[in-house]
């Protein structure tokens, strides 16, 4: 399953076999905020604008629906994000 990550619809990268969206967008050297990297800062919550993630990790910091953490999610299909 190809999975495409497209960010403010104007950079896209393909997601690999990293841990995490998070680990992911520094690998395409995609600036997101970030702290804690275990869901409980909220620095990397971003905008999941179409399509569905997977959490990996359990988000402990209050969300709307259409938020994710980054560092918390892997993608599930393609997805578009608006950080
Ligand atoms: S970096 Fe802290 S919640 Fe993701």
């Amino acid at each position: 399953m190809s999975r495409t990550v497209t960010v403010n619809d104007v950079q896209t990268f393909t997601y690999g076999e990293e841990f995490s969206l998070l680990d992911s967008m520094e690998e395409h050297q995609i600036r997101v905020n970030y702290s804690c990297r275990g869901g409980y800062c909220g620095s990397c919550k971003v905008k999941l604008t179409a399509g569905k993630v997977k959490w990996v990790q359990d988000s402990l910091v209050p969300l709307e629906d259409d938020e994710i953490l980054v560092c918390c999610c892997v993608p599930d299909g393609s997805i578009k994000l608006a950080i």
